[in-house]
């Protein structure tokens, strides 16, 4: 039986993600599996994206929150150097061939940025502890 989709979640506020700048790392689940995802803002516009290299299945990240490179034009694989264009998650150059990354849908309202969770990609569910990192109780309005 199929995941039901869950309303946008709440992510961060606006005003954290500077203009080809520090990305904002989240924990979401893949497939009932944990991963991670980061939002990042290129070209005035939100892109998101699971955090898993389309050419080995692992983290990007070179430093936690950096994924582009020191142009600030590419998003790069800290592993092998796949390169991806930022505003869509097409492999560009390196061992990622044809791949791309996995988007995630956001939205920004009232200087709030959201995401949409999918069939694939969900967030993480609470617990006893409370919210897991990266995730809020409420929807937007
Ligand atoms: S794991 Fe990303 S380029 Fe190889």
């Amino acid at each position: 039986m199929a995941e039901p989709v869950v309303d946008a979640q709440p992510l961060c506020a606006s005003s954290e993600l500077a203009e080809r700048g520090l990305a904002f790392v989240f924990d979401v689940v893949l497939w009932r599996a944990p991963a991670r995802a980061f939002a990042l803002r290129f070209d005035g516009q939100v892109v998101c994206y699971l955090n898993r290299c389309a050419h080995v299945p692992t983290e990007m990240d070179w430093q936690a929150g950096h994924f582009l490179d020191m142009d600030k034009r590419w998003i790069l694989c800290s592993i092998h150097g796949a390169a991806y264009e930022p505003a869509d998650g097409r492999c560009v150059g390196g061992p990622c061939g044809n791949g791309r990354l996995m988007r995630i849908d956001t939205f920004e309202r009232d200087g709030t940025v959201y995401w949409y969770p999918s069939r694939d990609i969900q967030p993480v569910a609470f617990d006893d502890a409370g919210p897991a990192a990266g995730t809020a109780p409420e929807s937007p309005p």
